[in-house]
């Protein structure tokens, strides 16, 4: 929604360790503070002529937003022409990812319907894990990798706190119901936001390089030395445990931690079950909107996939609505762009000195009582192009730290040669213990276990926790359990001034302010 927002407080919010030295320099303060010394100080407002130009713009794209809506009315079909680049048209046109960020931008937005391949046209009778109501066949709760489909648009999920943000409760999707009527055996899920997630990708990536290598040493050793060799499984400080590999080629997985038997760091989803943007969008258009991609329709065809849980419709409609495009290789690779592109959450320090004081004291804690045992505050970033494309398709290329809305991580030095992401997690899972799993465990991933969430912009998320169940911090840091028990009993012993001062450090994990014309 870059076009809709504008940053009134832009150049002001660093991110990281930066902020949290001026703030700490403004510690002595004595002054009683008010808004202007904010504004003179740590944020400032952009001057007049350049406010008026950027809410100029803002509200001209708001009253070309109405008139694009009427004019769907009238004509209809208009609105999807704005939001639906095909790979056909990607090709011919060569777009940029400029372009192809606006494209995914109005794709997220856009409200799909029946017309467009919205939902499914399904019997019950044939397909018992489909919906009971006519096309298209909505629902709350989802069966399996069918879904719901529970929703028109991606942004109805996610806009707490600003475009592209988290969900409140209400927006909760019900994964796992056995019958796709009963949400009480169902598993809960709230919508985390999706900014940052092009720099997560990047890590993850290089992690998975990183643990592939390891493994690929220590079987070339094992087959050569005639005897099996163990290797720790680390990757930029994170440990994912042993591995054995074993002289016949084999290997010994039972001491790997955190990670699927094939190494792969899957950072989407509260499990972590996807390795890519570009898997977590199609599988939301599928099981939040009923929308199949091409892709899997070839794949069905090919025989590579089973129809079964899709429908009883022909390859090419397999969800029997009369529609065969609902979302081919372009849309995808739009949406991708769009995402990889998104601004970074920034870390936002408080400006009165008590709080400021609280927060570098929050900070310090967050350390000691072993959140960052976890909840990793930076990972370095050195290969920031992303590659993403279709199968048979030219893939196209994002610079994660240099395209797109700003901030973006920050560089580790002038050169550039890394980028500090500050995520706040290890992209492990953990045990987290029996009172916060899941209903059921989601394919090998135990009902216990969990990714360590990203901390970044945490403060406009609120409800916490995959469920959604906390209402506060405190309420989702005592939640913890598992693996973390030690960690939670240490902030439950410290004072409640410093249990206050861990949240006020978390609670400056937050994103840019801007103006929203909505
Ligand atoms: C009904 C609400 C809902 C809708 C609609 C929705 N999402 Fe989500 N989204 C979620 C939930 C819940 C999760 C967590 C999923 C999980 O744990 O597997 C999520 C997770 C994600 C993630 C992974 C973020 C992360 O950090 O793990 C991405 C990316 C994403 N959604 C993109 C989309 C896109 C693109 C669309 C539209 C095609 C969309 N979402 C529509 C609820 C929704
Ligand atoms: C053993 C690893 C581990 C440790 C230690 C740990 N966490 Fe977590 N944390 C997690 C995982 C995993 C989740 C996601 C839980 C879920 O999906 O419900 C999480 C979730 C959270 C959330 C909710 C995030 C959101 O977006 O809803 C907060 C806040 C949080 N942790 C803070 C802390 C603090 C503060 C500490 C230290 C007292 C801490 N954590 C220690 C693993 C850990």
């Amino acid at each position: 929604m870059s076009k809709q927002r504008t940053t009134i407080l832009g150049g002001a919010v660093l991110v990281g360790s930066v902020v949290a030295l001026c703030g700490l320099q403004a510690l002595g303060q004595s002054e009683p503070w008010t808004v202007a010394d904010l504004l003179d100080g740590p944020l400032r407002v952009p001057d007049d002529v350049a406010l008026r130009g950027e809410l100029e713009e803002a509200l001209d794209f708001r009253i070309r937003e109405d008139h694009d809506l009427m004019l769907d009315a009238w004509e209809p079909g208009e609105l999807i022409t704005n939001a639906r680049i095909t790979q056909d048209l990607l090709e011919f046109r060569h777009y940029g990812n400029d372009a192809l960020f606006v494209f995914g931008d109005e794709l997220f937005e856009y409200a799909f319907r029946p017309e467009d391949g919205l939902g499914n046209n399904l019997n019950r009778d044939n397909v018992p894990f489909a919906g009971p109501l006519a096309r298209p066949n909505m629902r709350r709760a989802h069966v399996g990798a069918f879904g719901g489909p529970d929703a028109y648009s991606c942004a109805s999920c996610h806009f707490m706190g600003g475009p592209d943000g988290a969900g409140t409760a209400t927006q909760n999707a019900i994964f796992f119901s056995t019958d796709g009527d009963r949400t009480l055996n169902a598993e809960s899920r709230n919508p985390p936001h999706v900014l940052g997630l092009g720099p997560v990708e990047a890590l993850a990536r290089e992690m998975t390089r990183d643990l592939l290598a390891l493994r690929r040493q220590a079987s070339a050793d094992a087959v050569e030395q005639g005897e099996p060799v163990a290797v720790e499984l680390e990757t930029k400080g994170v440990s994912f445990g042993r591995l054995m590999a074993l002289p016949g080629g084999g290997f010994d997985l039972s001491e790997v931690e955190g990670v699927d038997a094939d190494l792969i760091i899957k950072p989407f989803g509260w499990k972590g079950h996807q390795p890519t943007i570009r898997a977590m969008a199609e599988e939301s258009f599928r099981i939040h909107m009923g929308l199949v991609s091409t892709d899997a329709q070839r794949r069905i065809r090919d025989g590579e996939l089973s129809a079964a849980a899709y429908g009883d419709g022909p390859w090419y409609d397999v969800d029997d609505d009369g529609l065969t495009l609902e979302i081919d290789d372009g849309m995808l690779t739009s949406m991708v762009a769009y995402l990889a592109q998104l601004e970074v959450p920034a870390m936002r320090p408080p400006h009165t000195p008590r709080l400021q004081r609280a927060f570098a004291q929050g900070q310090r804690l967050f350390d000691e009582v072993g959140c960052a045992g976890c909840h990793t505050p930076v990972l370095e970033l050195r290969d920031t192009v992303l590659e993403t494309g279709g199968h048979d398709t030219e893939p196209i290329f994002i610079d994660v730290a240099r395209e797109g809305e700003f901030p973006k991580p920050e560089p580790k030095d002038g050169f550039e040669t890394a980028f500090l992401v500050h995520l706040y997690s290890d992209l492990k899972r953990h045990d987290m213990g029996p009172e916060l799993a899941s209903s059921v465990g989601q394919g090998d991933i135990p009902a216990t276990h969990f990714l360590t969430r990203s901390l970044w912009g945490l403060a406009e998320t609120s409800p916490y926790l995959h469920d959604g169940r906390a209402p506060t911090l405190d309420a989702a840091i005592v939640a913890h359990g598992g693996e973390a028990l030690e960690s939670r009993r240490s902030y439950q012993a410290l004072s409640l001034e410093e249990r206050g001062a861990v949240q006020v450090f978390l609670l400056s994990l937050s994103r840019t302010p801007a103006v929203f014309i909505p």
